[in-house]
């Protein structure tokens, strides 16, 4: 690929998706658009960047934009922010909200649905405590095909096997072939919806805990910046940021600040309120 071309697709994914392409990284369009290219029967990757360059195909674009984001993804991923959201965020959702019994939940960026289906998990082995009770997950994502991977909640046994226990494996999942699904019960508490976090966030409401994780390293410090300021803007006064292990606030937006004690989650900068949820 030419550097022109590089380029053009690397300013495409940016404005697209925010995602930043060094050109250490040119080895992955290769890899990654050729099958787009196949897809769309080009000759060659070249044939299908100078239709791109042409314009007037959307779909040809957002092909090429959702084949270029990282999707990995796992249940229990890290554990310990989700071992944290069982014994003190939800704890403190339980008392904060016993009034109104209504608990918002967001996971941006949730890719093939692991992670709001490990927050699913959760919920639903406190079912009794939240009787009741109005618990949402929305579940959000750029690409459309991966959204629908998680709304289907099928999963290979490679996957199940990265950070799932066992004993839930066997209580949420049944066999289909070589593969487990997902139970309805759980695929019903998760709501997933396409959003680019580049976008207004608004329409979606308020929520009481946000997941953003590991979809931050992908952009520059103004996108990261952008993104967190939107998402300040939605959370609860007193409601928590998860971020990913590689992830932090630090230095990039003064809305949100690490909840005191507890690694990878933040609450809003000066929020009186935060200390009664996060016990
Ligand atoms: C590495 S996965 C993270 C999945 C999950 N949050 C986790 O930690 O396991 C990153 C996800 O971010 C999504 N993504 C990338 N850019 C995005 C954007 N601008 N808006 C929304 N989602 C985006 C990708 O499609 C991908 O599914």
């Amino acid at each position: 690929m030419n550097v022109n071309d590089f380029k053009y697709i690397a300013q495409l994914l940016h404005d697209r998706s925010g995602l930043v392409l060094g050109e250490e990284k040119a080895y992955l369009l290769e890899s990654r658009l050729n099958p787009v290219a196949r897809k769309w029967e080009f000759k060659s990757l070249d044939e299908m960047i100078t239709a791109m360059r042409a314009g007037g195909n959307e779909k040809l674009i957002v092909d090429v934009v959702e084949a270029m984001t990282t999707n990995e993804s796992f249940f229990f991923r890290d554990q310990t922010p989700f071992k944290l959201f069982e014994d003190f965020v939800l704890p403190g959702l339980l008392e904060s909200r016993a009034s109104h019994r209504r608990i918002r939940i967001w996971s941006a960026a949730c890719s093939s649905g692991q992670e709001p289906y490990t927050l699913a998990m959760l919920l639903k082995e406190h079912e009794r405590e939240l009787a009741g009770w109005n618990v949402e997950i929305i579940a959000t994502d750029l690409s459309t095909e991966i959204l629908k991977k998680a709304q289907d909640g099928i999963y290979s046994q490679f996957e199940v096997q990265r950070g799932l226990p066992i004993t839930l494996l066997v209580k949420y999942f049944t066999q289909v072939g070589d593969k487990w699904k997902i139970s309805d019960d759980l695929r019903k508490m998760v709501t997933y919806r396409v959003f680019n976090l580049l976008d207004g966030i608004s329409a979606l409401g308020k929520f009481d805990v946000v997941f953003c994780r590991n979809v931050l390293i992908y952009f520059d410090q103004a996108t990261k910046s952008k993104v967190l300021s939107n998402i300040a803007d939605i959370m609860a006064p007193d409601g928590v940021l998860y971020l990913g292990g590689a992830e932090t606030v630090l230095g990039i937006s003064d809305r949100l600040q690490l909840v005191e004690g507890q690694r990878g989650i933040y609450g809003l900068a000066n929020a009186t309120a935060k200390s009664n949820m996060v016990a």
